[in-house]
């Protein structure tokens, strides 16, 4: 797939990964619909070249309504990268419910809502893609990354079961895992994982794998197989490895 002329909606893209990728897919001639809660954020993104649509991915038929009006006045949706995130860290001395609720709303309703609001247009015309962006987060779970963990861990779920159920209706879902991208919400998080990158690094790799339809797009490519590997870590010593990831620089 070329970019060139495609429609992209990124949801979540007044800052950090989902801002770059508005302006890569932009740079390579895509027509972009950007979405978020802070509007003078966007507009700076937008610089006046992409169509502006505040709105938080929390309110399902909000999303619904930007979904329409991007059709109504830029065409149908070719691509929707879902980029919205919140990191909410998680102290077992004091325990937030809410805090964990607001995660899930943001990270997990949130992409769900993203997907509801272009399936049924996609659908009709048997063609688009959906991809998400999750995180290694979501492979274990490490201490006071509870909240966020368990909404990544969802989402590589979610992305995986709503590929089966896409691909013989002709559309294609990616699920996105960038390790680390110096971005407001990595500097929040304790999760320290090693060869960060700059959002605008993170922008490139997103648009190259989503123009070579990667089913998945990770990076940087000289840590994505390790991190997967802590995947196959025994339960037993993970524990250790988890508090070594997460400790205080
Ligand atoms: N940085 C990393 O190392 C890393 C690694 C793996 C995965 N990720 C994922 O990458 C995505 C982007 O995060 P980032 O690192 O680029 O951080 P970021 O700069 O904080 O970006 C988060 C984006 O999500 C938007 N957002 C948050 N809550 C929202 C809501 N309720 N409604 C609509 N938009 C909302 C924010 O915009 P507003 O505040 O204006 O609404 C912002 O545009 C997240 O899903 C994150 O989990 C990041």
């Amino acid at each position: 797939m070329d970019l060139q002329h495609k429609v992209v909606w990124v949801v979540g893209a007044s800052s950090g990964i989902g801002a770059a990728v508005a302006r890569e897919a932009q740079a390579r001639g895509a027509r972009v619909a950007i979405t978020a809660r802070r509007k003078p954020e966007l507009d700076d993104v937008a610089g006046g070249a992409m169509l502006v649509l505040p709105a938080d991915v929390t309110d399902d038929a909000a999303m619904v309504d930007c979904a329409s009006t991007i059709e109504h006045r830029v065409g149908p949706i070719d691509v929707v990268v879902i980029a919205a995130g919140a990191w909410n860290s998680m102290d077992i001395a004091d325990w937030d419910t809410q805090a964990f609720a607001d995660t899930v709303q943001v990270n997990l309703i949130g992409t769900s809502n993203a997907i509801g609001a272009v399936l049924p247009s996609m659908l009709a015309r048997r063609t688009g893609t959906i991809a998400g962006i999750t995180s290694p987060a979501g492979y274990r779970g490490f201490p006071t990354v509870e909240a966020y963990g368990a909404t990544k861990a969802g989402m590589l779920n979610l992305l995986e079961g709503l590929r089966a159920q896409a691909q013989p209706r002709g559309l294609h879902v990616t699920t996105i895992a960038p390790t680390a991208v110096r971005t407001r919400l990595s500097s929040a998080s304790r999760l320290r994982l090693p060869f960060s990158i700059d959002a605008d690094s993170a922008g490139r790799a997103i648009c190259d794998g989503l123009e070579r339809e990667r089913l998945e797009i990770t990076f940087p490519s000289r840590i994505a197989l390790p991190i997967k590997l802590i995947r196959m870590t025994p339960v037993r010593i993970w524990p250790a490895v988890a508090e070594r990831l997460t400790r205080d620089r």
